[in-house]
């Protein structure tokens, strides 16, 4: 099995694997949850088991501030923004769209201390390489040393997060004694999937398929994207001549995006109001709550044999949930 790079402590791992009777029954399959939403309290969620490996790298080359972006609502920016304070770096995020009101992740950015600068989308999408950089000038001009993290974490180095993942559900489906037929989570920026697409080949098989749920781009963005994490991972660490490597399937679904990235139609919070009383699992409209309704979906559609165990990745998201509380219609 790969051996892990050093990395920081600081999710709360192994999370649980867990088997979701009543809704197993209702669909006929069995679904599991690997309880990621569990890796911490203001961390939950996928961010910080890539964090771990980033900030591990960060500090170890000098730095004491770090620069990182993605939407108002991004998880990702929220888990930085808590890291940064937990380690006593400064953390700078710049953020699409806004100044919007804080409430769900952008309230915690805030509460947590940092750094934030808006741009309208006309202004972020075609600019965001030259933006990041004026900001690490920006420090350094200050006598400070930034590591500037991209979108989601997602890149060779915090696609150690989801081969850690693959590591801890090798050990947890042979614990359950189960064979799954598929693993299951959304893909935002691409990292866990690449994680969990390299992690699962190692660890339990390349037979077993993982499936990313697009929440935003079609599938074609997605395959190109993984790849290219993997690649730049690949390189990172020497792995480029390794031959199962080049034999790994991507798999990518995207036909639950619905409206677009960040916007879900009913079904997907009927769903979520389905899990949170049949289960007590909590899902967010933008990432697992997309990526379960497809799961479900799936199944209704005969995609899977009756009786098949199937994991689902439960990535967090919960702050998310309250920022589109409307939707949910329960006022
Ligand atoms: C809650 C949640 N789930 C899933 C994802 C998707 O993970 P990735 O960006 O690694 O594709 C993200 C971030 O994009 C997220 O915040």
């Amino acid at each position: 099995m790969l051996n892990l790079p050093q990395r920081l402590s600081l999710a709360q791992r192994n999370t649980p694997l867990q088997f979701l009777p009543r809704l197993s029954s209702e669909v006929g399959c069995n679904i599991w949850v690997k309880r990621d939403d569990m890796t911490g309290c203001g961390l939950t969620g996928n961010k910080v088991r890539k964090l771990e490996f980033t900030l591990h790298h960060a500090l170890s080359e000098g730095c004491d501030t770090l620069i990182t972006c993605g939407g108002v609502q991004s998880n990702h920016c929220r888990a930085t923004a808590l890291l940064g304070a937990q380690l006593g770096m400064k953390v700078h995020l710049v953020l699409r769209g806004g100044p919007a009101e804080a409430e769900g992740n952008l309230l915690l950015d805030k509460l947590s201390g940092a750094e934030i600068s808006f741009y309208p989308p006309r202004e972020y999408i075609p600019n965001l390489a030259e933006i990041l950089s004026h900001w690490k000038s920006h420090y350094q001009a200050q006598g400070n040393k930034a590591w500037v993290i991209p979108t989601g974490g997602s890149d060779g180095l915090g696609l150690w997060g989801y081969i850690s993942c693959a590591h801890e559900l090798a050990e947890d489906i042979a614990q359950a004694n189960i064979k799954p037929a598929a693993i299951v989570s959304a893909s935002g920026s691409g990292g866990t999937q690449a994680g969990l697409t390299v992690g699962v080949a190692d660890a339990i098989g390349p037979e077993l398929q993982v499936i990313g749920m697009a929440v935003s781009d079609d599938s074609a963005y997605f395959v190109n994207k993984v790849k290219e994490d993997i690649d730049d991972w690949r390189r990172r660490y020497g792995f480029e001549d390794v031959a199962w490597l080049d034999a790994l399937n991507v798999s990518v679904n995207a036909d639950y995006i619905g409206p677009g990235y960040g916007v879900a139609a009913q079904p997907v919070f009927d769903t979520i109001k389905r899990l949170a009383k049949l289960e007590g699992i909590l899902l967010d409209p933008v990432y697992t709550g997309k990526a379960f309704h497809g799961l479900l979906s799936e199944i209704e559609k005969g995609r899977f044999a009756a009786g098949s165990d199937l994991v689902f990745v439960h990535t967090g998201g919960l702050f998310g949930l309250f920022a589109q509380r409307e939707q949910l219609g329960l006022a």
